[in-house]
C-alpha cells in the first residue's frame, strides 16, 4: 500500500528531495526562549521528524529586523547567536530524513512597539492594523535599504545553519503590504504602479541572492488573492505570482487566499471548527496549473484523505496539514505503517493558534505531549511492571485519557461511568453543530481503548462498594463535576445553567438574561443556541471584554452569530440575585465598581459559573488508599512517576483528574490523566 500512496511519494525542488508530500507549514509554537529555538523548540520539531514529516518549515515569522519585535514569542533571525541552535535543530531533524526550512519575515505592522527595543513598528504607509492596534510609521527609503539587508544577513545566517532553504513571509506583513491597494498609499517609487509597489519585494530578493547565492531553496508564502474589496485581487497576485517566477529568484511558491487585517479576516484564511475543509485548496491548484511552478499550501487540510485528494489531484506538490501535526506528530509513519485509523485527529478546536494571541504557548487542545516532549511521550510504551488492575470512574476526557493510556501500558482496565456514553462535557460541547468535531477527542480514545482491551461498564453510578469490589491496584476518579449556582443572594432554584441548554433539558424563552463570569466556551456556546432559537438574549460578564478565556479566532463565530441577531452584551455588571415576578423573573445586576443595582424582567436566566466537583466518591475512597489521595507535585512536574504511600494499611493507589478536582477544562484533564498514568 505505502508504494502506491501518493503521498508518500517523494518530491524533488532542486538539488533536495523530500522523502513524501507531507509538510508542517510555518507556525510560531512560542516555545522560544529568548528569542532563540532551545531544547523545547528543537525537541517539539525533532518529533515530527520521527514522526516522518518530509518537511518541517519552522519558526512562524522568525523576524529580520529589531523593529519587527516579536508578537508571539517568534524566533530572533536578526542574531548571530541563533546559528548554534538551529544547527543542532536542523542536524537532528536531518538524522530522521526529515528537511528543514525556516520561514523569515519583517512583520511591520503586525505587531507591537511597547516591548524589547521599543522602537516604532513601520508600514508602507500610516495605517494601523486592528488586530494589532499599533499605528505604524511610513517606512522611509533608508529604512528599506536597512531591512533588505537585514532580509539578506537572516538568510546567511539560514544558510550557515545547516536550513534546507527559507521561505519569505507575504501575507499580511511587509513584504505585501507594498503590493495591497489596502495598505500603501504612497506616491514615491514604492508606491503607485505594480512595478512600484514590487520594488521592495525585489530589492529583498536580489539582496538574499547575493548572499546566499543561487543553489539554495528560497520559497515565498504569499497572497495571491486578498479576497477583499480594498486589497490585491486574484488577477494582481497572478500578475505577482508570474512576476516572482521570472526573476528566477524564488524556487516555490506557498499560496495563501485572503487577508489577516482582523480576527474575523484571519479565520477565512486560518478555518477553525465549523467552517469548510481545505476552501482555498482548488485556488492553490489553480496557481499551480496556470503556472506550472511548485506550490505547496496549507489550509484545514486536517485529514489523510484531503491531503492525498490534494496531490492525487496534483493541486498542489507539498502539502501542509499543520494543526494536524500538532495533534499527531506522526501521520506520516503512521500511513506508511498502515496504521492510519490510528492517528490522532486535530478537532479543529484551533486552542493552539488561539493560546499564543494570548501569550501562552501552542498546547494542543487533546494531545497534552505536543510542546511537552521532554517529559511527556506520543507514544505510551508497555509497561515492563506487573500488570495492575486499574478502575477509572468516569468516562470524560480526564477518564478516558487515563483508560487509553493505561490501556496501552498494557494493565487491566476498567471504566464505570454513569451516563450510557461516554464523553462528559464534550459530548454536550459537540452537540452544537459547528463543534462536532469535537467528538473526535473520544471516538479516537474510544477506539484506542478498544485496541488495548480496556473494559467500559455504563449506566454504573459506581459507590465505594463497586469500585472495591474489582479488588483495583489503583482507582482513578474522574467523576467530573456539576454547575456551580452556588453565588446567588437569591433565586437559585429559579435559574438553569448553559449545561441545560447545551443539553436540551431547557429550551430557550421568550426573553433571556445568561450570566457568564467563566468566560470560556460553554457560556457562549449556549448563548449562541439562544440567539439561533430567536430569543431576546442579554450576555452579562463582570470582566472588562466579555469571554476573557476564549481567543480570538474561536471568538469569531460567537460574534458573528450575536452580530447577526442582536444580542445585547453588557460588561462590568454582575449577576447577584433573581427573584420571581408573576409569571416572569427579576434578574437583580449589580456591578464590583460601584453600588448600583438595577433590575431585569426576563422568562428565563441561565448562568454559566464553571463546576463543583463531583468528588463524593474520592473522599469515601480515601481512607482506604495507599497514598490518601495524595499526589507528589514535583513529581508530576518533572514528568516522574508517583511514589507517595502514606498508608500502609491501604490496598489501592488512589488519584482524582479533570474537574473532579476543580473546574477547568479538556485539555487540563487530559494532561492530568497522561502525566498521572504514563508511568504506572
Ligand atoms: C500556532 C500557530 C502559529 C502560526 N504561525 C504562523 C506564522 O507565523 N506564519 C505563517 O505563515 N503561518 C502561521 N500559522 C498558519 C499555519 O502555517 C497554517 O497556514 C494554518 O495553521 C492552516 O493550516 P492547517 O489547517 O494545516 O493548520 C500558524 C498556525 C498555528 C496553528
Ligand atoms: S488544539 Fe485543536 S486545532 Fe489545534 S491542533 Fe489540537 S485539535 Fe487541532
Amino acid at each position: 500500500m505505502s508504494g502506491k500512496d501518493v503521498l508518500l511519494q517523494p518530491y524533488r525542488l532542486k538539488h533536495l528531495t523530500f522523502k513524501n508530500r507531507i509538510m508542517s507549514s510555518a507556525h510560531e509554537p512560542a516555545y522560544s526562549e529568548d528569542g532563540m529555538p532551545k531544547d523545547r523548540y528543537r525537541l517539539y520539531h525533532v518529533e515530527k521528524a520521527k514522526g516522518g514529516v518530509a518537511l518541517n518549515m519552522t519558526a512562524g515569522s522568525a523576524l529580520v529586523s529589531p523593529d519587527s519585535p516579536a508578537a508571539f514569542g517568534n524566533l530572533h533571525a536578526y542574531k548571530d547567536e541563533i546559528v548554534p541552535w538551529l544547527k543542532r535543530l536542523v542536524d537532528e531533524c536531518h538524522d530522521h530524513d526529515s528537511a528543514v526550512m525556516i520561514q523569515l519575515t519583517h512583520l511591520g505592522r503586525r505587531t507591537n512597539w511597547d516591548h524589547s527595543d521599543w522602537l516604532p513598528v513601520l508600514a508602507p504607509s500610516p495605517i494601523r492594523e486592528p488586530a494589532h492596534r499599533a499605528f505604524p510609521k511610513e517606512a522611509e527609503d533608508w529604512d528599506l535599504v536597512r531591512i533588505a539587508g537585514d532580509y539578506a544577513a537572516a538568510a546567511e545566517r539560514m544558510r550557515m545553519a545547516g536550513l534546507d532553504g527559507i521561505e519569505l513571509e507575504a501575507y499580511g506583513h511587509l513584504l505585501d503590504a507594498f503590493w495591497s491597494p489596502a495598505t500603501n498609499r504612497r506616491g514615491d517609487d514604492y508606491g503607485g504602479s505594480l512595478d512600484n509597489r514590487l520594488r521592495f519585494t525585489f530589492l529583498v530578493l536580489d539582496a538574499i541572492r547575493h548572499a546566499v547565492g543561487p543553489d539554495f531553496i528560497v520559497g515565498m508564502r504569499m497572497v495571491a488573492d486578498e479576497d477583499w474589496d480594498r486589497g490585491l485581487s486574484r488577477d494582481q497576485g497572478m500578475e505577482i505570482v508570474r512576476r516572482l517566477i521570472a526573476t528566477g529568484q524564488v524556487d516555490f511558491l506557498n499560496i495563501i487566499r485572503g487577508h489577516i487585517e482582523t480576527d474575523a479576516a484571519l479565520s477565512r484564511v486560518i478555518p477553525v471548527q465549523g467552517m469548510a475543509s481545505a476552501p482555498h485548496l482548488d485556488f492553490a491548484g489553480e496557481v499551480r496549473a496556470e503556472t506550472g511552478f511548485p506550490i505547496f499550501h496549507a489550509a484545514k487540510i486536517a485529514d489523510t484523505a484531503t491531503a492525498r485528494h490534494a496531490i492525487a489531484t496534483g493541486k498542489l506538490d507539498m502539502v501542509g496539514m499543520t494543526r494536524a501535526h500538532i495533534a499527531d506528530p506522526h501521520i506520516a509513519r503512521k500511513i506508511a505503517e498502515g496504521r492510519e485509523d490510528e492517528i490522532r485527529p486535530c478537532v479543529g478546536a484551533t486552542y493552539c493558534l488561539d493560546r499564543i494571541y494570548q501569550g501562552h504557548e501552542t498546547l494542543c487542545l487533546h494531545n497534552p505531549a505536543t510542546g511537552r516532549e521532554a517529559t511527556m511521550p506520543h507514544e505510551i510504551q508497555s509497561s515492563t511492571g506487573p500488570v495492575r488492575r486499574i478502575v477509572i470512574v468516569g468516562a470524560g476526557p480526564a477518564g478516558l485519557e487515563a483508560a487509553r493510556v493505561c490501556g496501552r501500558r498494557g494493565h487491566r482496565v476498567t471504566v464505570l461511568e454513569a451516563a450510557p456514553h461516554p464523553g462528559g462535557q464534550v459530548r454536550l460541547a459537540a452537540r452544537s453543530p459547528r463543534r462536532r468535531d469535537l467528538n473526535g477527542i473520544i471516538d479516537w480514545r474510544m477506539a484506542e481503548c478498544e485496541r488495548s482491551g480496556v473494559e467500559f461498564r455504563f449506566n454504573v453510578w459506581a459507590e465505594a462498594n463497586d469500585v472495591l469490589a474489582a479488588r483495583p491496584d489503583v482507582v482513578v476518579i474522574a467523576t467530573g463535576g456539576l454547575p456551580d449556582t452556588s453565588f446567588l443572594e437569591a433565586g437559585e432554584d429559579l435559574i438553569s445553567t448553559s449545561w441545560d441548554i447545551l443539553s436540551g433539558d431547557a429550551g430557550p424563552a421568550a426573553s433571556v438574561l445568561l450570566f457568564d463570569d467563566n468566560g470560556g466556551q460553554p457560556g457562549l456556546q449556549a448563548a449562541e443556541l439562544i440567539a439561533e432559537a430567536g430569543s431576546a438574549l442579554e450576555i452579562v460578564t463582570p470582566e472588562r471584554f466579555f469571554a476573557p478565556d476564549v481567543g480570538g479566532l474561536n471568538h469569531v463565530p460567537y460574534a458573528r452569530c450575536f452580530d447577526r441577531y442582536g444580542v445585547t452584551i453588557t460588561i462590568n455588571r454582575r449577576l447577584l440575585a433573581v427573584r420571581r415576578d408573576g409569571n416572569g423573573l427579576l434578574a437583580e445586576i449589580g456591578s464590583d465598581y460601584s453600588d448600583r443595582r438595577d433590575r431585569r424582567a426576563v422568562d428565563q436566566v441561565i448562568v454559566e459559573h464553571g463546576t463543583l466537583p463531583l468528588a463524593d466518591l474520592y473522599f469515601d475512597l480515601k481512607q482506604g488508599s495507599r497514598n490518601r489521595g495524595e499526589i507528589d507535585y514535583p513529581a508530576l512536574i518533572e514528568g516522574r512517576p508517583q511514589t507517595i504511600e502514606s498508608n500502609p494499611e491501604g490496598s489501592y493507589l488512589l488519584f482524582r483528574i479533570g474537574d473532579a478536582v476543580s473546574s477547568r477544562n479538556i485539555h487540563a484533564a487530559v494532561y492530568d490523566a497522561l502525566r498521572l498514568c504514563k508511568d504506572m
